[in-house]
């Protein structure tokens, strides 16, 4: 996953050197990448550090919902793939924080402020995974709607960001098929099983549309962050190529959508679709989403349970450090 539109809050503070601020912008006009020790307006970094970190953030807390069903995996081989791709998500929150520490905020700072509940993350895993159909949602489409947000980002305008990207984007698209495969085979199996799918999609299509952020005449952000090619797309624009690619899928595994109003339009060529509720989206947002609580608390609890190993490591960091002082000076002797 998973960036999602969530603070709309700060704008482009009017640069000391405004002359400086040209040079960036046409830098970034010129679609060259900025690196991290280059000059950036203090807006773009906070801006990027928020984004990053959000992300970072959303692949581990991420990594809950699924490792749910780690230990009551179907089969062998499913268990395989779904092991594997939680370790991916993992993988990607930790690529992530790396981007994000490049912008001058410590990995330490980052998790801190995701464990004090200041800094949010995608309000799609405050959602219960409750039966084996909603892995396979979760793939196709949670993997899916991330696909879409993050292929832009590939060329997003901040180097180690944009590089980050292309690597995640590929495993991203391993989790959607992997969970596009599992809807196949229950849609494919007993009537039970199809209907578990059913019921998984009735329950997750909506969160999943809320995952592309505010819709954009309530999202303020997009300009700057536009101006700036962090963000390529608007929310509504992405959300909309979402459900173009989304909806053919799912008549194809026999499945119905939970939104009456969700028609082929004929002259636009795109899929209409019904009125979302941002009241659910603000309160699962402000903390009050069906498992927000408990995913802290394991959040918190796997922190704690982990100070042994950021211990051991510094200690072993600091003891490697001490030899090589010692080698240093014995050959000066
Ligand atoms: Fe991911
Ligand atoms: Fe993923």
């Amino acid at each position: 996953m998973y960036t999602q539109a969530l603070n709309t809050r700060d704008q482009a503070a009017p640069s000391a050197d405004s002359e400086q601020d040209a040079r960036f912008q046409a830098r970034v006009d010129a679609e060259l990448k900025i690196e991290p020790n280059d000059w950036m307006p203090e807006a773009y970094r906070r801006t990027l550090t928020r984004q990053i970190s959000q992300h970072a953030h959303s692949e581990i807390v991420g990594m809950l919902p699924e490792g749910n069903w780690i230990t009551r995996a179907p089969t062998l081989k499913r268990k395989a793939a779904l092991l594997a791709k939680v370790q991916d998500e993992g993988g990607h929150g930790l690529y992530l924080y790396s981007a994000a520490e490049t912008l001058g905020t410590s990995r330490e700072e980052m998790v801190d402020q995701l464990l004090s509940g200041k800094a949010k993350y995608s309000s799609i895993f405050n959602y219960p995974t409750l039966t084996w159909a909603d892995i396979g949602i979760i793939g196709w489409l949670v993997d899916g709607a991330a696909i879409m947000n993050q292929i832009p980002l590939c060329r997003c305008s901040y180097g180690p960001y944009a590089r980050a990207m292309i690597r995640i984007c590929k495993e991203e698209s391993f989790h959607q098929r992997q969970g596009y495969e599992i809807m196949l085979a229950l849609c494919r199996g007993t009537p039970e099983q199809k209907q578990m799918a059913q019921e998984a999609l009735n329950r997750w299509w909506w969160p999943v549309l809320m995952m592309f952020g505010p819709s954009d005449k309530d999202s303020q952000h997009t300009d700057t962050t536009t101006r700036w090619k962090i963000k390529r797309f608007t929310n509504d624009e992405l959300r909309q190529k979402f459900v173009d690619a989304t909806v053919p899928q799912g008549h194809y595994l026999g499945l119905t959508f939970p939104d009456p109003a969700l028609r082929l339009n004929e002259k636009t060529g795109h899929w209409d679709y019904g009125e979302i509720d941002w009241s659910e989206f603000k309160r699962v947002i402000a903390g009050d989403g069906p498992c927000n609580r408990q995913r802290m608390k394991q959040r918190r609890a796997a922190h704690e349970n982990g100070a042994w190993v950021r211990e051991a490591a510094l200690a072993y960091a600091e003891k490697r450090k001490a030899r090589e002082r010692a080698a240093y000076a014995e050959a000066a002797e």
